[in-house]
């Protein structure tokens, strides 16, 4: 019998960046400027500021691959990425460039892993989804079929960039939606005081939204740092994200996800108050900040097709839930033995008292 062992590492490190002048930093990022510089860019956001980008990275010339919505966010797109870097003898020596959403995040990604075994890329986050989530932590993707990001992997990027000057043009719709995924981790770390920021926010007060993301930023790393590559499951990180993820399996839901986490911290919060382990006090404050917030607290559905939904969650060990709580002071944890009738009914309940 041989036996070898050999042990690799994988160590990187990536630079966060909050603040105004995203672009500038991007032209620093690229230094020794190269000739030119592939672009995987939101075509939303590249009607709106590719002119800016590409003045800003003047005289390397932009070479910009589109993408449009959740839809693009599959293995074709990847496809069609890969073989336009092809077309364009793209090497892995070149840095590629991410600019936009958190498809944009997610597919770009997703394509700087794969092609030829990986090359270096950047992030400038445009959205507030990108700046307060996606963009953070390396967890690139596509979805499979109706299996959302089935496939994927870890990829850290070289530098996130998060101006807030881009959040300006961000629709209404998906910018409320990402200040859930905002809240859920100003639940989960208390000390970082984002629900009070949420509270001073007004209608996207710049300097308040810089401090806001700049938080995500800090906390979600800080979660993520003990465990980069998600071998523990127990995630505080997925507060809210069990119901999120079954209403999104509804069909015709026409949530957005962070409107369905919004659901799914409302319900935590009041199944949290029903099982004891938080006061009503503390409950209340999370479904009225997300009231305040203009955000959905609840989903009118038959509570026994949502128990059906929550079940096929696959976070079961031995047949029982494991969920994430909020609790008093300390944040957030996992407990064991959920009773998923009872966070079915406090989906729905919700809407009675909301
Ligand atoms: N990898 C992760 O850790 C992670 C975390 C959270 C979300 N995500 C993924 O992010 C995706 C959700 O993001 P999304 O792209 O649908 O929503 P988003 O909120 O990032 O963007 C919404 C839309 O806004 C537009 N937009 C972006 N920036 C803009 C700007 N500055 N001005 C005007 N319009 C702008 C884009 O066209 C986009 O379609 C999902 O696929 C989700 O799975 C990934
Ligand atoms: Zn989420």
């Amino acid at each position: 019998v041989s036996e070898q062992m050999w042990t690799t590492e994988r160590t990187t490190t990536t630079r966060y960046w909050v603040g105004a002048g995203a672009l500038e930093e991007l032209r620093a990022w690229l230094e020794p400027l190269p000739h030119r510089v592939p672009i995987v860019a939101d075509a939303e956001v590249w009607a709106l500021y590719g002119e800016e980008l590409r003045s800003a990275l003047h005289p390397c010339r932009p070479l910009v691959f589109l993408v449009e919505d959740e839809n693009d966010k599959e293995l074709g797109t990847v496809e069609r990425l890969v073989s336009e870097l092809v077309a364009n003898r793209v090497h892995r020596r070149e840095k590629l460039v991410c600019f936009g959403s958190g498809v944009c995040c997610d597919v770009g990604g997703m394509l700087a892993l794969v092609y030829m075994r990986g090359m270096a890329y950047g992030i400038v986050a445009t959205s507030l989804m990108a700046q307060v989530d996606a963009a953070i932590g390396g967890k690139v993707g596509c979805n499979f079929g109706t299996r959302k990001n089935l496939l994927g992997g870890f990829h850290q990027p070289d530098v996130v960039l998060c101006d807030p000057d881009f959040l300006e043009t961000v629709p209404e719709r998906p910018y409320r939606a990402a200040l859930a995924e905002a809240l859920k981790l100003g639940v989960i770390l208390p000390d970082l005081g984002i629900p009070s920021l949420l509270d001073e926010l007004g209608d996207r007060d710049p300097e308040v939204l810089t401090q806001i993301v700049e938080r995500c930023v800090r906390g979600k790393i800080r979660l993520l740092d003990p465990d980069p590559y998600e071998h523990d499951l127990d995630r505080l990180l997925n507060l809210g994200h069990t119901v999120a993820h079954a209403l999104e399996k509804v069909e015709d839901c026409g949530l957005l996800h962070g409107e369905a986490v919004a659901i799914g911290l409302a319900a935590k919060a009041r199944y949290a108050e029903r099982e004891g382990l938080c006061t009503p006090e503390h409950a209340n404050r999370i479904v009225s900040q997300l009231e305040r917030l203009e955000l959905p607290t609840s989903f009118a559905a038959d509570p026994s097709e949502l128990e059906a939904r929550l079940s096929e969650i696959p976070d079961h060990r031995g047949g029982q839930a494991r969920l994430v709580v909020p609790v008093d002071d300390a944040g957030a944890r996992v407990i064991e033995g959920g009773d998923l009738d009872l966070l079915a009914e406090c989906i729905s309940l919700a809407a009675v008292q909301g």
